[in-house]
């Protein structure tokens, strides 16, 4: 059987965390031979809000690093700096003249980002369409997202579907990959949240290049609660810290969160064998990271070998679609 197209993108603001790890990088990695992935680092998305634009490029570029050091294998997938490919700009027009104000009027992460901010950028509102296009650019199969993407990606069906039956067969319609249950991290200090690059507060994040002093005193502040005997019972919001901390102790090292919270005695055990799981796990992750660091012509080989790969496709579809629209081919 063919392999299945999986793609899936990651913005590069801020810096990655144990929740993307858990919730996306180890399913990409442990998927990639299985598949055939295209990972984006989707820097044009990054413009869609107020954006530093001296960090924007170390941003990038350590995102892409972080991909690759987290286990990637660029033998196996595809890495790709969106704004290499000229074909995402191009079929997101045309999914902009797809997509209907309505529709785009009704998504959900549109109207939580566009709350409170005194000038909302067009893109902001457009932005599911440059994702549509993302997806559909490449003929994914596959898409593995989150709670936060799950309207996106139906919106990217719906487009699809709109565009077929109005032109040909044209686009593969995706399919959503829901993550599992329990790969859901939360942030540490308010643990009612989704652990997120866009929370106030560094303290409740875990990021992948935390030193291992900083993560053994965030997880040492981490929030619990004071019933002292370890239980794992998730739907308490009560216990919702502690929850946290059993989910990524069993996350890391392959077992129940329940079976866990039987080997501990207190919290301080807990924390001290999470605080170990996550120094192993990060160490080498950190180390790889750091040889790019120190070798940025081999990230840009990699990068530039991603991108040839991703235009070969891209500008293949770009092509029929055009042709589907009737627009006139340059050239004669
Ligand atoms: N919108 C996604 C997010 O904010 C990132 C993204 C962009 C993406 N393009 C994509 C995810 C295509 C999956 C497929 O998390």
């Amino acid at each position: 059987m063919a392999k299945q197209r999986v793609l899936s993108g990651i913005q590069p603001t801020g810096r990655a965390h144990i929740g993307n790890y858990l919730g996306a990088f180890v399913n990409w990695v442990r998927d990639q031979s299985a598949n055939d992935s295209i990972f984006l680092v989707v820097d044009l998305h990054g413009l869609t809000v107020e954006n530093d634009r001296d960090s924007m490029g170390a941003a990038t570029l350590d995102m892409a690093a972080t991909l690759f050091a987290v286990g990637i294998d660029p033998g196996q997938a595809t890495v790709v700096i969106q704004s290499h490919v000229p074909g995402h700009v191009q079929l997101g027009w045309v999914m902009e003249c797809t997509a209907t104000y309505g529709e785009l009027s009704r998504m959900t992460q549109f109207k939580d980002k566009s709350k409170g901010l005194s000038k909302v950028r067009v893109g902001l509102f457009t932005y599911p369409a440059l994702m549509a296009a993302d997806i559909l650019l490449y003929h994914a199969d596959l898409v593995p997202v989150g709670d936060d993407q799950t309207q996106h990606l139906e919106l990217a069906r719906d487009l699809a579907i709109r565009f077929n039956n109005a032109y040909g067969e044209t686009f593969t319609v995706p399919k959503a990959q829901r993550v599992a249950h329990g790969s859901r991290v939360m942030d540490l200090a308010n643990p009612l949240q989704k652990m997120s690059k866009s929370s106030s507060s560094p303290q409740g994040i875990i990021f992948l290049s935390d030193s291992d002093d900083e993560i053994a005193r965030k997880i040492a502040r981490a929030k619990t609660d004071t019933f002292n005997e370890l239980a794992y019972l998730p739907e308490d919001p009560e216990r919702a810290g502690v929850t946290n901390l059993l989910e990524m102790l069993g996350a890391l090292t392959g077992k129940a969160p329940e079976e866990c919270a039987g080997e501990f005695s207190g919290y301080g055990q807990l924390k001290k064998a999470l605080t170990e799981a996550l120094v192993e796990l990060l160490t080498p992750i950190k180390i790889r990271f750091e040889l790019f660091q120190t070798d940025p012509a081999e990230l840009a080989r990699l990068l530039a070998q991603g991108a040839d790969r991703a235009n070969e496709i891209a500008s293949d579809t770009v092509r029929v679609v055009y042709d589907r629209l009737g627009l006139v081919r340059s050239g004669g």
